[in-house]
């Protein structure tokens, strides 16, 4: 276990984020945001990551982040759901260690980008911007215009992200989180997940 992959012994929620302050790592529920100006934003210098395709031996890290990010390999998105482990799948990894997984799969003429997760030890230092960029030349070469991705009304980094990575909000599912808990379930800073947010971002020829 090296210090940037979550304690296997950490009892669920697993964490999703790390303290910019002091380091400790946080379930969702946890985590707060601050604002801060561009010189002093959190994230740490960016460094070199390889994105490669995943191979059969990834296997049991595509599992594990899954179950870390999302509780389990099959994903509700876009109204189905997608198998993780059937899926294109490409991996981010420092010095041979698995920072993070970007999954991609074909839906109604886009490519969806189904599941997307950096490790908080591995976060803020472009590792997501590098999966992402990896996306859009997926999507490029498949000859799709557009790249999609769903997230919740209450993951406010991943919206910060994925705007500022150029995709836009197309069509919000109200309600629809509720229907599948059962409930509202508390997400980032505690704020009641309810709505799954549609996002797009056009792929140039
Ligand atoms: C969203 C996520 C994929 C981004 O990955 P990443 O490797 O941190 O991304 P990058 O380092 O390329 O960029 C991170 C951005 O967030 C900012 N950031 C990094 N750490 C931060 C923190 N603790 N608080 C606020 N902003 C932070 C960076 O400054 C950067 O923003 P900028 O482009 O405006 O400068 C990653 O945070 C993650 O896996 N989160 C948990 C799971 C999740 O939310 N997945 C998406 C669900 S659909």
């Amino acid at each position: 276990m090296t210090p940037d992959r979550a304690d296997e012994s950490l009892e669920m929620p697993y964490p999703q984020y790390r303290c910019a302050v002091c380091g400790k790592d946080l379930p969702l529920t946890e985590a707060r945001l601050t604002v801060t100006c561009q010189e002093h934003r959190p994230g740490r210098d960016h460094a070199d990551y390889t994105v490669r395709p995943a191979t059969p031996g990834d296997r049991h890290d595509i599992e594990e982040i899954c179950d870390r990010a999302w509780g389990e390999t099959d994903v509700d998105a876009f109204g189905r759901t997608f198998d993780v482990l059937s899926a294109e799948n490409l991996v981010a990894e420092r010095d041979g260690e698995f920072a993070g997984l970007v999954s991609l799969a074909l839906d109604r003429g886009e490519l969806a980008l189904v599941l997307l997760s950096v490790y908080p030890g591995f976060q803020g230092s472009g590792v997501g911007s590098a999966l992402i960029e990896a996306a859009v030349a997926a999507a490029r070469d498949k000859g799709v215009n557009a790249l999609k991705t769903a997230t919740t009304n209450d993951d406010i980094p991943a919206l910060h992200f994925y705007q500022r990575h150029g995709f836009a909000i197309y069509e919000i599912e109200t309600g629809i989180l509720i229907d599948h808990h059962g409930e509202a379930i508390p997400g980032f800073a505690g704020i009641p997940v309810r709505d799954e947010i549609r996002l797009r971002r056009p792929v140039c020829p």
